[in-house]
C-alpha cells in the first residue's frame, strides 16, 4: 500500500490466491445477506464498513472493479494493512465515484456472503438510501451515541420500514466517546423504541458499538460487560449478520410472477422470454397469462445456461418458452393464469421526493416499474408526513426529501401489485423527462376504483371518418412564443386562410380560454402546466372531431409541449415557434404588460421573472424580425397543406 487516495484497497484471503476452485466450492453454498447502513452524516458509516471488512478479514471487491474485470488491484492480506488507511481508501474511492449513487461492496465470512450498499453520506441525499434499501434484507441504523436519535435517523428508519425491510439493527455507535455508558445506551434505545412503535416497527435489535475501536463488531467487548445481561441482545454485529434469518419463504409462497426483461430469439426456431422470477414458482406445463394483454399459453421449457429446469423459483433468472406463439415483449409480466396480478392506470402511492426541484403536480414524468416504462403524472399530495411526529401535513407539492401520499395516473395501464405484497411489482421510480435524472421513488398502495370503472368508449364513427367527411386530415398547429411575440396575430391569419380554402378549423387562444375553461388558473408554474394540460386535452378531442386545430399559448415549458405531442397521433402535432426576441416583444408591449412586469406590479411574467424554454426542433420556425405576419401565415399554411397533407 503506497498511495491510498488513488489506489483503492482490495483485500483477498489466502485461499483465493492458492486455489480458486476450492475457494468457489467453499463459498458457493452460503446464503447471502444484502444490507444497508444508514443514518446521519458523520455517524461513522465508513468507519463501520471499514471495520466490518477489516476485523473479520472478509474479502471484498468493489462492484465497479468486478465490472471492469480489473484483477490487477487485488492482492493484499487484510491483516497486513492499517485500519485507518483502509477507511481512508474506502472514503477516497467513494468520493471518486461520486456520480454513482450507491457502491455495492461484496464480501464473505465463513458463514455467509454479504452485499452492503455503501452510499455517499451527504445529508440531503435520501435518494442514495432509497436506492440501496430497495433490495436490502436488513438495515443497520447508525446513531452517534453523543447525539442520539436525530431527524435523519427517523427519516431513514421510516423509509427502511416503508420499503419493506423487516430486519432492523439499531447500532449505537461511538460508544467509546460516551465512556461506554449503559445509561446513555438505554436512553437512546428507549427514545428510538417510542418512535419505532409509532410507525409500526415491531422489532429491532439494539447494539452498543464502536466502529473505530472495534467494540462488539466481531466479538463481545469487555468495555460493555453490561451488554451481556439477559435484558440486552448480547451479540456482536457480525454474529447477528451471519445468523439472522432472511425471509425468502414469503416471496416463494406468493403466486408466480416474472417481469419480462428481454425476448430471447437467437434463431427462427427459438423464442423465449427472459427475466428473473419475482415471486412464486413455475413448472413446464403450467398455464400462464401474459399481462397486460391477458393472452394465455402453457410453459413448454424453462431454459438456463446450465440446461433446462423442471422448476424455477423466486430469485432465479431463466428463459421461458411457451406452447403457443403469443405476443409477449419487454415490460410484460408473465403470471400463473388463474392468479394474475392487477392491471390499472390510476393508483394511490407513497412517494419519496429526491430532487432539488420540487414535484410539479400535473407534469408528466417517466415512471419506471421493473421493466415497464410509462408516462405518469402525480396529483397534488393528499398529505406529507412529518418524520419527527408522524403527523400528516397538508402540502401542495413534495420538496426534497419529503415523504407523502398522492394519486398517480399513468398514460397506459401497467401491471402491478401492492408494494406490501410484492416489492418488484409495487415499487417504482420517477424520472424527469428533460434531465433524465431520478426525482422520486414510490410504492403503490392500490389502484383507484374509478380507474377500473371508467372505460374508454370505442366509437363507431372514427376520427378518420370525421376528418374524411370534411375532406381533410386532422392536425394540430401548436404555436409557442413569448407574450407579444405575435402568436395570436399569426394564428388568426392562418385560420382565416385555411377557412377560405374550405378547411374546418378551430383556434384556441390563451387570452380567450383563460376567460372560460381555465378562468380558475393563474400564472404560477403549476397553473401554467394545468393550463396546457387542459388545452392539450381539448385540442386532442377537437382533432378527434376531424378538425385542424390551432392553439396560441405561451406554453413556456418544453415538458408540457412534449406531453401534448405525446397525446396526439403520430405526425399530427406541429410545433410552430414564433421567435421574437424578448427586447423586441418588450419594445412592442401591445398590452402594456411588460411595463407592469418590469415595475414589479405583475409577478411571474414570462421572460421577466418566469422562464421561457424555447423549442429545440420545432416543425416550423418563424423569425418575426425577418418576416411579416402575413408572410409567416402564408408559409405555415403552405407547409401544412403542401408538406403534411399533399394528398388533400
Ligand atoms: S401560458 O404560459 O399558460 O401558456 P397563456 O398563453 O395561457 O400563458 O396566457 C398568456 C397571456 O396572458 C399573455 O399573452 C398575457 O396577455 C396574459 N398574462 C397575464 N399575466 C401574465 C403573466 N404573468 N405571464 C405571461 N402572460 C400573462
Amino acid at each position: 500500500m503506497t498511495d491510498t487516495t488513488n489506489e483503492p484497497v482490495y483485500v483477498v484471503d489466502s485461499l483465493i490466491a492458492e486455489d480458486i476452485d476450492a475457494y468457489l466450492d467453499t463459498h458457493q453454498h452460503k446464503t447471502m445477506l444484502r444490507f444497508i447502513t444508514c443514518g446521519s452524516v458523520d455517524d461513522g458509516k465508513s468507519t463501520l464498513i471499514g471495520r466490518l471488512l477489516y476485523d473479520s478479514k472478509m474479502i471484498f471487491e468493489d462492484q465497479l472493479a468486478a465490472l471492469e474485470n480489473d484483477s490487477k488491484k487485488v492482492g493484499t492480506q487484510a491483516g497486513g494493512i492499517d485500519f485507518a488507511l483502509l477507511v481512508d481508501g474506502l472514503a477516497a474511492e467513494r468520493e471518486q465515484g461520486i456520480t454513482i449513487d450507491v457502491a455495492y461492496r461484496f464480501f464473505n465470512t465463513e458463514k455467509r456472503k454479504f452485499i452492503v450498499a455503501d452510499t455517499p453520506g451527504h445529508e440531503q441525499y435520501t435518494r442514495n438510501m432509497v436506492t440501496g434499501a430497495s433490495t436490502a434484507d436488513l438495515a443497520v441504523i447508525l446513531i452517534d451515541a453523543r447525539k442520539g436519535v436525530l431527524t435523519q435517523t427517523r427519516r431513514h428508519s421510516f423509509l427502511a420500514h416503508l420499503i419493506g425491510i423487516r430486519n432492523l439493527v439499531l447500532a449505537v455507535n461511538k460508544m467509546d466517546l460516551v465512556d461506554y455508558s449503559q445509561e446513555r445506551f438505554d436512553q437512546i434505545v428507549a427514545d428510538y423504541r417510542a418512535f419505532a412503535t409509532s410507525i409500526g416497527i415491531e422489532n429491532f435489535v439494539a447494539m452498543p458499538i464502536s466502529g473505530y475501536m472495534g467494540d462488539n463488531i466481531t466479538t463481545l467487548s469487555d468495555n460493555t460487560p453490561w451488554y451481556r445481561a439477559p435484558a440486552y441482545f448480547g451479540r456482536s454485529l457480525i454474529d447477528h449478520l451471519e445468523t439472522v434469518e432472511v425471509d425468502t419463504t414469503r416471496d416463494l409462497a406468493r403466486p408466480f410472477r416474472m417481469p419480462v426483461q428481454w425476448v430471447n430469439r437467437p434463431n427462427l426456431d427459438f423464442r423465449g422470454f427472459a427475466g428473473q422470477v419475482a415471486t412464486g414458482s413455475v413448472r413446464p406445463g403450467d398455464e400462464i397469462r401474459v399481462l397486460p394483454s391477458g393472452k394465455t399459453s402453457t410453459v413448454e421449457r424453462i431454459v438456463t445456461l446450465d440446461g433446462d429446469l423442471d422448476q424455477a423459483v423466486a430469485g432465479q433468472s431463466v428463459t421461458l418458452t411457451f406452447a403457443d406463439e403469443i405476443d409477449c415483449s419487454r415490460g410484460d409480466v408473465i403470471a400463473l393464469s388463474d392468479a394474475p396480478p392487477q392491471v390499472a392506470d390510476q393508483f394511490e402511492a407513497s412517494l419519496v421526493w429526491m430532487a432539488d426541484t420540487a414535484l410539479i403536480p400535473g407534469r408528466a414524468y417517466w415512471l419506471k416499474l421493473g421493466s415497464q416504462m410509462v408516462s405518469a403524472t402525480v396529483h397534488a399530495p393528499k398529505y406529507t408526513i412529518n418524520v419527527n411526529t408522524m403527523e400528516h401535513c397538508a402540502a401542495k407539492t413534495l420538496e426534497l426529501n419529503a415523504i407523502g401520499v398522492a394519486e398517480v395516473t399513468t398514460d397506459k395501464p401497467i401491471v402491478f401489485e401492492p408494494y406490501a405484497e410484492n416489492r418488484q411489482l409495487g415499487g417504482f421510480i420517477l424520472i424527469d423527462k428533460i434531465t433524465n435524472s431520478t426525482v422520486g421513488a414510490g410504492m403503490l398502495h392500490f389502484s383507484l376504483r374509478r380507474a377500473q370503472n371508467v372505460h374508454w368508449q370505442a366509437l363507431d364513427v372514427t376520427r378518420e371518418a370525421r376528418a374524411e367527411q370534411k375532406h381533410q386530415k386532422s392536425a394540430l398547429l401548436w404555436f409557442t412564443g413569448l407574450s407579444g411575440s405575435g402568436k395570436s396575430t399569426i394564428a388568426n391569419l392562418v385560420e382565416k386562410k385555411l377557412h377560405a380554402l374550405g378547411k374546418h378549423t378551430f383556434l384556441l387562444d390563451g387570452d380567450n380560454v383563460r376567460h372560460g375553461l381555465n378562468k380558475d388558473l393563474g400564472f404560477t408554474e403549476a397553473d401554467r402546466i394545468e393550463n396546457i394540460r387542459r388545452v392539450g386535452e381539448v385540442a386532442r378531442l377537437m382533432t378527434d372531431a376531424g378538425l385542424i386545430v390551432i392553439t396560441a399559448f405561451i406554453s413556456p415549458f418544453r415538458a408540457e409541449r412534449e406531453m401534448v405531442r405525446s397525446l396526439m397521433a403520430e405526425g399530427e402535432f406541429n410545433e410552430v415557434f414564433i421567435d421574437t426576441p424578448l427586447d423586441v416583444a418588450e419594445a412592442r408591449d401591445v398590452k402594456g404588460l411588460y411595463k407592469k412586469a418590469r415595475s414589479g406590479a405583475l409577478k411571474n411574467f414570462t421572460g421577466i421573472d418566469s422562464p421561457y424554454e424555447a423549442p429545440q426542433n420545432p416543425e416550423i420556425h418563424v423569425d418575426t424580425t425577418r418576416m411579416s405576419a402575413e408572410d409567416a401565415a402564408e408559409m405555415i399554411v403552405d407547409r401544412l397543406l403542401g408538406h403534411w397533407m399533399p394528398e388533400i
